[in-house]
């Protein structure tokens, strides 16, 4: 079920902050946000959206965000991060950022992919060697045009954020192409995954990341696909115990800042927030890779079983994507050739 109700509180939550814009003293706020009134009046107040709990590294890296924000401006940007999705899913933050609703987020591409379009050319299946090779693409000039693209929706790209490697898991054994046909998948409200999955042969069912887990306890889908902490942070092992490595996606993450909160910043404040959104990136970057490690051990010990697809089967998989790199890289095979060689 969508929170629906979350529009109205948010805005209403969003408009009392943007009024705070500018201004030193409004009656009433620090109670509002449960301040201490003797601490120093801060001039702006911003809200960062986070779908993941509060010990995930991307959640973890928006806090070291907003401290590094407080002490380089000396308290006068103060931003609350909000976990857990309390401010909604992904595409309903997105929608409230683009009115000022929601200062700051961090999204995963899939969901940005589906208002900005041309971003799914960075997440296609089977785009990337490794880790190192996305990184190298994200952190150059290619990473830099395509955070430039967000502007059009009125939102400003900050960092990349790692998100490690998608596989799938499901409630039966998966070992090759045809273990999957038949099955419902769950995806991000995306139209690229759910077309990734259709061309494996199986039904995708978009369904919201919060959801997911009762969708599989209830039978309503037969497994998903993620990365190893989304699968033990949000316990889908306990409910989907067949964990198949294909590494089907890389889909990074971004940092965002609204488009009308941004206008209203002055230079150095837009100065201070990048970079500290940058440094931020670098140590979620770092938190990730331990905490890749530290899920897989914690589902593995649950006793789920881990498939590794062989080199034959992963190939067949891969050439099943062929009408999903057509329908959306159609018109980018030379980007899409200048990724895959890049070093
Ligand atoms: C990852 C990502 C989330 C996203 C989720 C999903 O966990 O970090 O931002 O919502 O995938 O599958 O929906």
């Amino acid at each position: 079920m969508k929170k629906k109700w979350l529009y109205p509180a948010v805005i209403t939550l969003g408009v009392i902050i943007l009024l705070a814009i500018g201004s030193r003293i409004i009656p009433g706020i620090n109670s509002i946000l449960g301040r201490n009134s003797a601490a120093a009046e801060p001039e702006f107040v911003l809200l960062y959206a986070e779908n993941q709990a509060e010990d995930y590294p991307t959640t973890m890296g928006a806090k070291y965000f907003s401290e590094l924000v407080s002490e380089r401006t000396g308290g006068r940007i103060r931003i609350l991060v909000k976990c857990d999705a309390q401010l909604g899913s992904e595409m309903e933050v997105l929608e409230q950022m683009k009115y000022g609703g929601i200062a700051f987020a961090r999204v995963s591409l899939s969901q940005l992919a589906e208002f900005v379009p041309e971003m799914n050319v960075l997440q296609v299946p089977y785009l990337y060697k490794d880790s190192d090779h996305m990184w190298r693409v994200l952190d150059g000039e290619i990473g830099d045009d395509f955070m430039a693209k967000t502007v059009d929706q009125n939102l400003v790209g900050l960092s990349w954020y790692d998100a490690g490697a998608r596989n799938f898991y499901t409630t039966s054994p998966v070992t090759c192409l045809e273990d999957l046909r038949g099955m419902t998948i769950r995806v991000q409200e995306s139209d690229m995954m759910a077309d990734m999955v259709s061309a494996l042969g199986a039904t995708p069912a978009k369904i919201v990341y919060s959801e997911v887990y009762s969708a599989l306890e209830q039978g309503l889908v037969d497994g998903a696909e993620n990365n190893w902490p989304s699968y033990e942070s949000m316990k889908h092992y306990y409910v989907a115990g067949y964990y198949t490595i294909d590494e089907h996606t890389r889909v990074p993450e971004l940092q965002l800042c609204s488009g009308e909160v941004w206008e209203k910043l002055g230079d150095e404040d837009r100065q201070i927030i990048s970079e500290c959104a940058r440094e931020s990136a670098l140590y979620e970057r770092e938190l990730w890779q331990e905490r890749e490690k530290t899920s897989r051990q914690i589902a593995e010990k649950s006793g789920i079983t881990v498939t590794t697809l062989t080199p034959s089967e992963k190939a067949r998989f891969r050439d099943a994507m062929s009408p999903v790199y057509e329908k959306y890289c159609g018109n980018q095979m030379d980007l899409i050739r200048k990724i895959e060689e890049y070093n």
